[in-house]
Formats: structure tokens, sequence, C-alpha cells
């Protein structure tokens, strides 16, 4: 029933001043976990899910960003020759498509619905994914692979949803719910980041999104809203008065708010943890301050 979803778009454009001073010169989306750049756990998923084109919506100082995706013909000529194939490997797993990424500048930061709404001129009449590749997901099928699945079933808006603790619901957008179907939920209402006592549920929007064309048009005509900003979440919420097709998809996986200092710091771990070159070191260490803290009770 849904259209295929081949375009993504990637607001890349925040200035990350939670990790200053790292961001005074490194855009937060180049920031390893391991040894991955964050905005390369999102390119990995969005390929997976079939995502053809990919366009970046950045600002001033993330020239990095677009350094990172260029191919590094001196790099690959110098692991050649040195026989070292599984990094070349490594490295030209990066490699991108030529033309397949575009890059759009924000010119000024008014907010995640602005930033989509940048890129509006890329999309044409068909539906598209935003990421955020703050919210790094690890999961068996990678996230917006499973959204792409269900959405070819539904159609219409789809959005990755999370319970979250009720203190936590101002962080977040916040779904009100129509009705639950379990994996699913139909949605009929979005509040950007309410306060505790008024959220509709404790279901959050995670940033991996499946939308309309509609929802650009809506960009076009909907006013600041939480924190002065244009919100992503206001204009997919007009969507649901005027076509009644916004649905909030449970993913599988565990997910990591690499926005937050203490969320990429567990993500360091766990994917430390997954990497077998590095599983026996980090887990002795582990276990060690474990019982440092032990003994300290
Ligand atoms: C953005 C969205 C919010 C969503 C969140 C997920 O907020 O505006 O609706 O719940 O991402 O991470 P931000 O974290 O950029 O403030």
């Amino acid at each position: 029933m849904g259209k295929k979803v081949t375009k993504a778009i990637f607001p890349v454009a925040g200035m990350g001043t939670r990790f200053l001073p790292a961001t005074k010169s490194v855009p937060k989306e180049i920031m390893t976990l391991v040894d991955r750049p964050l905005v390369q756990y999102a390119i990995d998923e969005a390929r997976a899910a079939g995502i053809k084109e990919f366009i970046f919506v950045t600002s001033r100082g993330k020239g990095a960003l677009e350094d990172y995706f260029d191919h590094a013909p001196q790099l690959e000529h110098l692991l050649r020759k040195k026989g070292k194939d599984q990094l070349l490997e490594t490295l030209q797993n990066t490699n991108m498509e030529s033309g397949a990424i575009a890059y759009i500048r924000q010119h000024k930061a008014l907010g995640l619905g602005h930033a989509v709404w940048c890129a509006r001129r890329l999309i044409a009449n068909e539906p598209f994914a935003v990421m955020l590749p703050d919210d790094v997901i690890a999961a068996e099928t990678p996230c917006l692979q499973q959204m792409v699945e269900a959405h070819a079933e539904t159609g219409g808006n789809m959005v990755a949803a999370m319970e979250v603790e009720p203190e936590k619901a101002s962080s977040y957008g916040m779904l009100d719910i129509e009705e639950d179907m379990g994996q699913m939920v139909k949605v009929k209402g979005m509040v950007e980041k309410p306060k505790a006592d008024e959220s509709p549920s404790n279901l959050a929007v995670i940033g991996r999104y499946i939308l309309e064309p509609s929802v650009l048009r809506n960009l076009n005509q909907i006013k600041s809203g939480s924190g002065g900003e244009i919100q992503l979440t206001d204009a997919i919420a007009r969507d649901i008065e005027q076509n009644g097709n916004v649905y909030g998809y449970r993913f599988k996986g565990q997910r990591f708010d690499c926005g937050s200092k203490s969320g990429f710091l567990q993500a360091t771990v766990a994917f430390g943890l997954a990497r077998e070159d590095l599983r026996d070191d980090l887990h002795s260490y582990l276990h060690s301050l474990m019982q440092v803290d032990k003994a300290a009770q």
C-alpha cells in the first residue's frame, strides 16, 4: 500500500553545544562510537532499508562531514600497497555512489521542522524518511528497515516509538494514541515536549520517520511551536487532522540517545562489547571496576 521509500533526510545542522569543547571544530555527527562516526551508523541503517538518495541538511562548520563521504584514493592506494585488505574493505564500505548525496544548508537554526523543510525541493511527490543520527539504534533488523516493511502495508506517516519514563516526556515528541495494536499504534495527536503531567501517553517519538509529502506542505504553514522553533511534530500532527494517517511503530532494538553524554558513553560501551576484537578486554576491565565498587561498599 505504501509507496517505496528511496530518499532520506538527515538533519545535521545542530551546533552540538552539549559536546563542547569537542564540537568547536568537530561536527557532532563525526564523533565516533568505537571507530565509526555516528553518521555512519545512520547511513548503514538507511542503506539496509533500501534508501538510495541521502540528503544532508547542514550548517556552517560542517565541512568535515562532506569530506568524510569523499572517496579517499590515496589512502586506498596506501592500504592496497601494504596489503591491509581488511582496513581497505572497511574504508571502501563507507564509499558512496557519486551523486547519491546532496547537501543543503540550513541558514538559520529555526528548528527540526525547518531543517526538513529546507530539503523540500529534493523530495518529489513520494514518501521519504527522516533520520536523526543522534538516535543510534542497535537492532537485529535495522530500525528503518522494520519501519519500511511495516509502511509497505500501512502507507501514511510513520514514526518510531518507544515507551519512556513519564518524567522524561518533556524531552520528546509524545503520542496521543487512538488505537493500540501492539507493535503499532494509530495516533490521534502529537505534542512536542509536553510537561510530564500534560503528556497524552508515555509513548515517545524516536528519531526515525517515514513521511508523506503533505508534511512538507504543512511545514510551509505552521508557526513556531515548542522552544520557539518550527517543529516537525506539529507538521505531522496537522496531517492527522487532514488525513488521519499517522502510525507509531514500536521498533525492536535498543536505542541510545547519543545527543547526551551519558547516552553516548553507554553506546560506546555497548558497541565495544559487541565487537569481537574488544569484548574480552573491555569486559574484564568493566568487571574489575565492579569489584572495586563492591569493595568500597
Ligand atoms: C527531536 C524531536 C522530538 C523527538 C526527538 C527524538 O527532539 O523534535 O519530537 O522525540 O528528536 O530524539 P530533539 O531531541 O532534537 O530536541
